[in-house]
């Protein structure tokens, strides 16, 4: 289930996950067997504010961001792979005859979009794609359609180009953390076949909630909490700038105070966050219990946070790692992934576009 505004998604690329707080880049390649490689990855910070609501406010603070990320990854390859948030695309199912042409389905996609986006069409871009036989229904095949406004498009793609970059494909963040998560099942019993999973990715601003039931997405949902509220805690107790509290929340060096006060507190709150989205989604949908929880984001790298939220919860939690079983390129230093890898989930699946 790919959203591909560009038709020349061919390998190789690279994956670029522009988010609230940094660009973060993986390039995979293939070592053979469906088996992946990660040949090099990099972060590099945004600065407060530049985006803002998923949306590219400061469009040279970005593209600084991109160029620099890129410079630190080490790779001459410039073709990438991009995300929208989920929050500004437009997706809805129908149902097509299975021996529609291409040009009748456009046509058809077209005059499904116009009665549902609230935008006049010349303003959005719409793509689709065949999902596969439609369920109860022979001579029928369901089709994802997904729509977004092509400003958000273009500004990212003004971004990454301004860097240097040539965007290849524009995917959904949420796709490509199902896409990521696909390699994180090896992680669960039984590849988390015939399961109830909720992925829980806890980034700056926002937690991204997605449950997957026997490996495919049934719900998602976003709820304001993030690390940024970690940041501002360090700074007003300690009397740090945003980029010192940010430093210090990585490497230490704070006061012994630090993890019993603001820390320990901090996740509390992050377990009782997952608990509220646990809640919600049994109270809503068809199904009353989640098997496994997998954390995801920045906030996935704070020590012992998979213990807490399953203390919490009474749900078996894991931290995310989807290099898990990857062989490593000789740029990536294996000490300092165990720490990324929970953030790099979103660039992870888009850089798994790249390859065949
Ligand atoms: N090692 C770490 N220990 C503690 N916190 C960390 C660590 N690494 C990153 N963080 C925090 O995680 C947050 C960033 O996570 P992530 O990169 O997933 O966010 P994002 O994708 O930019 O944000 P969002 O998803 O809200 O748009 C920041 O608040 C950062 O301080
Ligand atoms: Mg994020």
């Amino acid at each position: 289930m790919k959203f591909d505004f560009f038709n020349e998604s061919t390998p190789p690329l690279i994956g670029v996950d522009i988010s609230t707080s940094a660009v973060k880049i993986v390039e995979l390649s293939s070592s053979g067997k469906g088996s992946y490689r990660l040949e090099g990855y990099a972060i590099s910070p945004i600065p407060k504010d530049a985006i803002t609501d998923g949306n590219i406010v400061g469009l040279e603070q970005v593209s600084d961001a991109i160029k620099l990320a890129w410079k630190l990854l080490g790779s001459r390859e410039k073709r990438a792979a991009l995300a929208l948030p989920s929050a500004s695309v437009i997706t809805k199912k129908m149902l097509m005859a299975n021996d529609l042409r291409e040009t009748d389905m456009e046509t058809q996609v077209e005059a499904e979009a116009n009665q549902y986006i609230p935008f006049p069409l010349e303003e959005v871009n719409i793509d689709f794609q065949v999902i596969g036989a439609a369920p109860n229904s022979p001579d029928e095949v369901e089709v994802l359609i997904a729509a977004a406004r092509k400003e958000k498009i273009e500004d990212r793609v003004a971004a990454a180009e301004d860097a240097g970059l040539k965007v290849a494909v524009m995917d959904v963040d949420t796709y490509a953390t199902e896409a990521a998560y696909s390699l994180v099942a090896n992680q669960l019993p039984n590849g988390g076949k015939d399961q109830t999973v909720m992925i829980v990715d806890i980034g700056a601003v926002m937690m991204h909630i997605n449950v997957l039931h026997d490996n495919n997405s049934v719900y998602t949902r976003e709820q304001a909490f993030g690390g940024a509220q970690l940041t501002q805690e360090i700074q007003r107790r300690f009397g740090l700038s945003v980029e010192e509290a940010e430093i210090a929340k990585r490497k230490g060096g704070l006061p012994d105070s630090y993890e019993s006060e603001v820390m320990q507190p901090f996740v509390q709150s992050l377990s009782t966050e997952v608990a509220r989205a646990l809640q919600f989604f049994t109270s809503s949908t068809q199904y009353n219990r989640v098997d496994h929880i997998v954390l995801a984001g920045g906030c996935a790298a704070i020590k012992a946070v998979d213990v807490m939220v399953q203390d919490r919860t009474q749900v078996n939690t894991i931290v995310a790692n989807a290099f898990q079983s990857m062989s490593l390129g000789s740029r990536v230093k294996q000490n300092q992934l165990a720490i990324d890898a929970p953030s790099l989930l979103i660039a992870c699946g888009l850089a798994m576009r790249g390859v065949d």
